[in-house]
């Protein structure tokens, strides 16, 4: 109980003074990549550009005031402008710095030291023109990459949720991994809080982006480690699920 507390305190003074001096970037270890690789033939598929995006433009303060974890969704599909919408809001790039050591971005959800520690997987079963599958989110190309589709995806996720089964009802399961070192290449020791912070940020700019085109999201903390990260195929170590949502549209 004590060491989760502490995981919640900044009274790390004395741990971050014995390292600040010797973290990962202070050493001259390269910036870790903000993005995972992936193979250059991939099958990759193209979203609709940030900048041709039109919906979302229902006022904040009503958006807000209707956000409500929602967990019955209708059949509908939702269009990939939608998706992309969706995916832009949570951890779209705006902006690439390039620093001395490499490129860092700035995303649409702000994440403590710009390190953006995600990647975004997506369980989709119902997008215009996008098979049923697992994909991820390339985030710096702003475009889905396929991993793999399977029949038997659907019953292993709500399963792996601990049988919640509305999070396959919805269209598109968001699901979010951490890459914890590269936060912990510039903080060492106080990067798990910040992580667990970025990522609440992240998943409450999909409530926020998902009510406002008439869909809704519900945050999904319980799930089973091993059997997540066996189907988004991570190793649970250096890459391991954080977090999810399903979204659909709602009445
Ligand atoms: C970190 C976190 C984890 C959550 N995990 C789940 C979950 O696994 N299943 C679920 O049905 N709701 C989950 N929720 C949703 C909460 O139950 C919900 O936010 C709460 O009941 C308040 O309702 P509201 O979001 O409509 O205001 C989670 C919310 C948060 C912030």
């Amino acid at each position: 109980m004590q060491q989760g507390r502490q995981l919640l305190r900044n009274d790390v003074r004395k741990e971050w003074a014995n390292c600040k001096h010797k973290t990962d970037q202070v050493r001259g270890v390269p910036r870790p990549p903000g993005q995972k690789p992936h193979p250059q033939d991939a099958k990759l598929i193209d979203l609709v550009p940030a900048e041709e995006l039109t919906m979302g433009n229902a006022p904040v303060r009503e958006t807000i005031a209707r956000r409500r974890s929602r967990r019955i969704f209708t059949e509908e599909a939702l269009t990939l402008g939608e998706l992309s919408y969706l995916l832009w809001a949570t951890q779209g790039v705006i902006k690439v710095v390039e620093r001395r050591d490499g490129p860092i971005t700035f995303r649409t959800s702000p994440s403590g030291g710009a390190r953006h520690p995600f990647e975004t997987y997506l369980f989709i079963t119902r997008v215009a023109g996008i098979g049923p599958g697992l994909y991820r989110y390339l985030s710096t190309e702003h475009k889905l990459l396929f991993l793999y589709a399977d029949d038997a995806l659907s019953g292993r996720l709500v399963y792996a949720c601990c049988d919640q089964e509305f999070v396959t009802q919805g269209v598109v399961l968001f699901i979010w991994t951490a890459i914890p070192y590269r936060t912990e290449w510039r903080y060492s020791v106080l990067s798990h809080k910040t992580i667990l912070l970025d990522a609440g940020h992240l998943c409450q700019n999909l409530y926020i982006a998902s009510e406002s085109i008439g869909a809704g999201t519900c945050a999904i903390g319980a799930y089973f480690q091993e059997e997540m990260d066996e189907i988004l195929g991570v190793d649970g170590e250096e890459e391991f699920t954080i977090y999810a949502a399903p979204v659909g549209k709602v009445d």
